[in-house]
């Protein structure tokens, strides 16, 4: 039987539908929850990220301070905006798109985050108060990961994850809420990457796939099992001279094939990425309730 598609589209206009309502009570109290959001250059995919971020916090009335800077900007001029952000009381939550320039140090920008306006989650105290099991902002993608199986019914508690990419901002923090004694975790997990192995062996005995490797068909249907759950993170962008941006945008997972043999799976796009935007989202509104 052909798998069922997990609908990300729907889930996230849910929860965005959800945070609207919250907002609404918020304004009410003269709460406005504010995000600031800071693109370096014109990278295209980063382009499109930060428009589409501004767009999704116009329409559940989320404040938004834009920030669009050239490609040379210095790494003094971004930490002195960081910093500007930090004390800006309208600003609850500092987004700085990655990835940044060469010639700008990341984990030092990331680090000048104030980190009770961290709603990305990336830095280092936010990452190991999420490892502890501590309340913390929990960075975007893997949450919106997370927040896609709880709604899908999927059962966590005992499953076998296998997630194949290692990266910081998906694969570490994703295993790693996994593993934690809570509903949202109590899954037993492992994770792949460019030095593993076999990959084929570790999703072959999965009960839930998650590709997040950054590259086409990395997952087919011979690596995984008859009615195992895939999520898909990746978005790629392959030429297609049909299309008039000259390409279409599609995962790690061969889905034509994996979806014959899945119990549920995520396409793309329309799966994980509308979920990204939402926790993000999310993140903002709760550090405006000062909940974290
Ligand atoms: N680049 C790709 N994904 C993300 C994300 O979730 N946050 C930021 N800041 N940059 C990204």
């Amino acid at each position: 039987m052909p798998a069922k598609i997990i609908d990300g589209k729907q889930i996230a206009a849910n929860i965005r539908a959800e945070l609207k309502a919250e907002i609404e009570k918020l304004k009410a109290k003269g709460i406005i929850p504010g995000l600031g959001v800071i693109l370096v250059g014109a990278d295209p995919a980063s382009v499109s990220y930060v428009t589409a971020k501004e767009k999704a916090c116009g329409e559940i009335g989320i404040y938004s301070d834009d920030n669009r800077l050239p490609a040379e900007t210095s790494e003094k001029d971004l930490l002195a905006l960081v910093n500007k952000m930090n004390k800006d009381p309208k600003i609850n939550g500092i987004l700085v798109q990655l990835p940044l320039p060469k010639h700008i140090d990341e984990q030092k920008v990331l680090l000048a985050i104030d980190p009770a306006k961290d709603v990305d989650g990336f830095h280092p105290i936010s990452v190991g108060k999420m490892v502890v099991g501590q309340k913390a902002f929990l960075p975007c993608t893997p949450n919106g990961v997370v927040q896609l199986l709880l709604r899908s019914g999927v059962k966590l508690d005992g499953a076998e994850v296998v997630i194949v990419g290692r990266s910081n901002i998906v694969g570490k923090p994703l295993a790693n809420m996994l593993i934690q004694k809570s509903p949202a975790g109590n899954a037993t997990v492992t994770v792949c990457h460019t030095r593993t192995k076999d990959v084929a062996a570790h999703t072959r005995r999965a009960d839930i796939v998650i590709a997040a490797a950054g590259k086409v068909n990395a997952i087919t249907a011979d690596m995984i099992k008859d009615g195992a759950v895939v999520i898909d993170v990746g978005i790629n962008r392959v030429e297609d001279s049909t299309k008039k941006a000259g390409f279409r945008l599609v995962g790690d997972v061969d889905f034509e094939n994996v979806s014959k043999k899945a119990s549920l799976i995520t396409p793309v796009p329309g799966g994980v990425g509308p979920m990204t935007i939402t926790m993000l989202l999310y993140n903002t509104v709760e550090s405006a309730k000062a909940n974290i």
